[in-house]
């Protein structure tokens, strides 16, 4: 699927939108240069569950949020990972990350996936690729991968 925006408030759109596809267990993967909008994508997607302020865990790795509003059944927990100063893989295995991918009732997103590749490995996941075309215009492509 592909789609396009031409502001950050289109991308959070997109990103509630395509929110109502994903299911617990279910691991969404963001590929994207640095300012290409995963992120804001990110807060589109956590705002279709309800939660208003998402925290860039840029310094955390991790940010763990309790879904309030159930808007999708069987959705509990969201995840939001981002290994841009990550140093090793293990590094993210030390403080708990594998337990939440691909936990029943919880949806984690990865921004910068590239860099954890052997703890993805054989994972189920969900691609989606954000394109800095110009200015403001954002390309994204999103695939499933069972
Ligand atoms: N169409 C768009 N989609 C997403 N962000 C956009 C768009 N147009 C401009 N922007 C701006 O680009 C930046 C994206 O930042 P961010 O989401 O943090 O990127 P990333 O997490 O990929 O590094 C924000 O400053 C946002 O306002
Ligand atoms: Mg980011």
């Amino acid at each position: 699927m592909n789609y396009k925006t031409s502001s950050e408030q289109q991308m959070i759109e997109l990103g509630k939108k395509i929110a109502s596809d994903f299911k617990g267990g279910d691991i969404v993967l963001l590929y994207g240069d640095l300012g290409a909008g995963k992120t804001t994508l990110t807060k589109g997607i956590a705002s279709y569950f309800g939660i208003d302020e998402v925290v860039s865990p840029t310094f955390t790795l991790m940010q763990e949020y309790k879904v309030s509003k159930s808007a999708s059944t069987q959705v509990n927990k969201l995840v939001h990972i981002d290994t841009y100063r990550l140093e090793e893989e293990s590094d993210l295995v030390e403080i708990g990350a594998e337990d939440y991918l691909g936990e029943e009732n919880t949806i984690c997103i990865v921004e910068w996936p590239e860099k954890i590749s052997t703890i993805l490995k054989g994972k189920k996941i969900v691609k989606i690729e954000i394109k800095h075309e110009a200015e403001d215009e954002r390309t994204i492509s999103m695939s499933f991968r069972t």
